[in-house]
């Protein structure tokens, strides 16, 4: 076979594997996980409910999902070593880098056992783990580098959505706040075979251990094609003081041809569903001068968009003013990203190891024609 049948450069339009976790682009709104579209979790749903719809592809009845909660509760404590290491790690790495190295390590204190057998047994729990260390130990971390200041890691809030901003404010939030961070979670919580979850899958096809899929899926989010688009997003909504401001300089931008941070998509075309729906609740949420003129700029932007290139935002563009709005600081944004969509990377680890093959493609080769071995002359 030749290259133009066989290849499609960054595997565009090739279908890699199958899965019953989610729809992008097909049916409902636009995305589905295990059946029930996105609008309808993000408006019912907890993220907990939402982890368990992934990784048992069903809801949990009231007691199931309470056990499952409580559980995660229980496992917010962590050894005095991993804090110590936590502790180490300077105020200027980045907090991507900081999530991969505390998935990494909890590893070492609590591993998944090479006996693949008990797997089954084991990834459940240890899937719980992962979930809950990913907040813990980032504001661990960042309350302690930043400030000098040992958090405690337990808190009365009871979702990871309150916890998240309780452990960052060190204050329980209030019913606004909660109910945007659990919808931001479940927004971002999966995505079908997008880069990460395809390194998870990778990884997991190798039979590694579940804390390795993570920390590679954590890596792949990590680089900016991926991850990261809500922070870029920020950063151009706050150069314009006003809508106008904002106007003007984005036709310079795209005059220029620049890439606009938060817009576009490589497989919705019409429009993102997550984007109306984190939107719809920024009116509410935003109340300093400050946010509201961010969310005035952002609005401004929109319009440009669809008007100058028939472009919509995508699930990074309003989540930025929606999370500035939180009060949440934005090297803090694409680690809420990987404390959401660990649910999937975990659901796509359980579902691989379900059915596996080990993921091995092939590759054209374009290198020099065989040569003849010639030795160096003495
Ligand atoms: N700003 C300006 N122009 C954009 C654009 C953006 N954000 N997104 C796409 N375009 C342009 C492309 O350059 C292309 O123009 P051309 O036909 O003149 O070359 C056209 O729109 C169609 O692009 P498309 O094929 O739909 O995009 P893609 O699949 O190659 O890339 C993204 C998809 C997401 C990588 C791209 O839209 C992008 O870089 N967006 C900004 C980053 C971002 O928000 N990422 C988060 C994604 S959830």
């Amino acid at each position: 076979m030749t290259s133009e049948n066989t290849t499609s450069k960054g595997l565009r339009g090739i279908v890699a594997g199958k899965t019953a976790l989610s729809t992008v682009g097909v049916s409902g709104t636009g995305l589905t996980y295990c059946g029930y579209d996105i609008t309808d979790l993000a408006q019912h749903a907890s993220f907990e409910e939402v982890v368990y719809l992934l990784w048992y592809q069903r809801l949990p009845t009231s007691s199931e999902l309470s056990d499952f909660c409580d559980r995660l509760v229980s496992l917010r404590q962590w050894p005095g070593e991993l804090l110590e290491i936590m502790e180490r790690i300077p105020k200027t790495a980045h907090p991507m880098d900081v999530m991969r190295t505390a998935c990494s390590g909890v590893g070492h204190y609590y591993p998944e056992t090479e006996v693949l057998d008990d797997r089954a047994e084991q990834q459940h729990p240890i899937a719980e783990r992962i979930l809950v260390l990913l907040p813990g130990l980032l504001l661990y971390w960042y309350h302690f580098s930043h400030h000098g200041k040992r958090i405690e890691l337990q808190s009365e809030e009871k979702t990871i959505a309150g916890y998240f901003l309780d452990r960052l404010h060190l204050q329980a939030p209030s019913e606004l706040p909660l109910n945007v961070m659990q919808a931001s979670l479940i927004l971002y919580a999966e995505h079908e075979f997008n880069a990460s979850t395809f390194t998870a899958r990778v990884t997991a096809s190798t039979l590694s251990d579940l804390y390795s899929c993570i920390t590679a899926a954590i890596g792949a989010l990590r680089g900016p094609l991926h991850g990261g688009a809500n922070e870029a997003a920020m950063a151009l909504i706050e150069r314009f003081d006003t809508p106008d401001l904002a106007e003007a300089g984005i036709l310079e931008c795209l005059a220029r041809k620049d890439k606009i941070m938060g817009f576009g998509h490589a497989v919705y075309r019409h429009s993102d569903p997550r984007s109306d729906i984190i939107k719809a609740w920024l009116p509410k949420l935003v109340s300093s001068e400050e946010d509201k003129r961010l969310f005035a700029v952002s609005e401004r932007i929109e319009a440009v968009m669809r008007r100058e290139k028939s472009l919509f935002p995508n699930a990074d563009f309003y989540h930025a003013g929606a999370y500035h709005a939180l009060g949440i600081p934005t090297p803090l944004f694409t680690p809420i990203f990987v404390l959401s969509r660990t649910s999937g990377w975990v659901a796509h680890v359980f579902e691989q190891r379900a059915d596996n093959r080990i993921i091995r493609p092939n590759a054209d080769y374009i290198g020099v024609e065989p040569q003849t071995w010639l030795s160096i002359e003495a």
